[in-house]
């Protein structure tokens, strides 16, 4: 199937035009209902770069890009030239002199994708794979698919994402995917500290209390603390965040019945999530991963199925 390339980069949600987030999600159901035959990228070349740590991301752009028949090649920062000095520009300067058609990036500093896409040549796409508390654009594509296979319409939907919101990149591009999507009420529950001022509109309100910002919602969307970007003096007492902020079979009862649960992973069960829950029968959190590799094949499909 050969379409038209519609975006040259996937670096954030806020720059994809909505009907290019709808054409992702449709793609990624069909790759699930259907099968990838139509879907080649047989003579493509894929580089997954990654600079900081992943299992689910860098798991899944490796086999999303293996089922479209890509070649792959796993670029190892820890045994790059980078440890001799190498810039990180000079970097991806030289890997692109092997004909990558494509770079997936994850890295801890923010805007690290952006800066590589704007520096390579026209023709070669670069997708944000996680930058700094900047942007995970794949993992809200791949949530807005699990949302979708579980409720009717995204416009009446109450959504709640709970936990250390100011550190998540996950929490930036879900809100933008939800706030894309047309849904009007996401609850962003959390300590103060972990409450950010950058996330402020009129479908957000934000809440100390999780049992207020949890009543009767329809997604759940639980965060783990994110030790790796912040002070050890704001990281809180693990007990007591559990008893204020942890999703329970008990906290949980306040929801509607049919609310789902969703995690982007690492959880760090009997913190931010009890495992009665993550186990449970509301949990869509290892559909999560599965939906996962279906939706970064959509991604790497469009981008260089030109
Ligand atoms: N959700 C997510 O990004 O998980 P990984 O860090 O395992 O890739």
């Amino acid at each position: 199937m050969t379409t038209s390339r519609p975006f040259k980069h996937l670096l954030d949600i806020a720059s994809l035009p909505k009907p290019v987030v709808l054409g992702l999600l449709n793609t990624a159901q069909d790759i699930l209902d259907n099968g990838a035959q139509s879907y080649s990228l047989k003579g493509k070349t894929v580089c997954n770069a990654f600079f900081e740590t992943s299992t689910r991301t860098r798991g899944s752009f490796e086999l999303a890009a293996k089922r479209l028949d890509a070649i792959v090649l796993n670029f190892d920062a820890t045994n790059s030239a980078t440890q001799k000095g190498e810039s990180l520009i000079d970097t991806f300067r030289t890997l692109h002199a092997m004909n990558i058609d494509c770079f997936v990036i994850r890295h801890q500093q923010m805007w690290t994708a952006q800066t590589i896409a704007e520096l390579l040549p026209e023709g070669c796409s670069v997708i944000n794979a996680g930058d700094g508390h900047h942007a995970h654009p794949t993992q809200a594509l791949l949530d807005m698919l699990t949302i979708q296979q579980h409720k009717k319409n995204f416009v009446d939907l109450s959504v709640a994402i709970v936990g250390d919101i100011s550190h998540s990149r996950v929490a930036r591009s879900e809100v933008a995917a939800l706030e894309k999507l047309g849904v009007t009420d996401i609850r962003l529950v959390a300590p103060s500290h972990f409450l950010p001022d950058d996330l402020r509109s009129r479908s957000i309100t934000h809440h100390l209390d999780l049992l207020e910002g949890i009543k009767d919602a329809d997604v759940i969307i639980t965060l783990r603390i994110q030790r790796e970007r912040m002070h050890s003096a704001d990281f809180p007492n693990v007990d007591d965040y559990h008893r204020l902020y942890g999703i329970t079979t008990a906290s949980l009862a306040v929801a509607k019945d049919d609310a789902i649960v969703m995690h982007p992973g690492p959880m760090n069960r009997e913190i931010e999530i009890a495992s009665a829950v993550a186990d449970g029968n509301h949990s869509v959190i290892l559909q999560q991963v599965n939906n996962g590799v279906a939706m970064r094949m959509a991604v790497i499909h469009t981008l260089l199925n030109s």
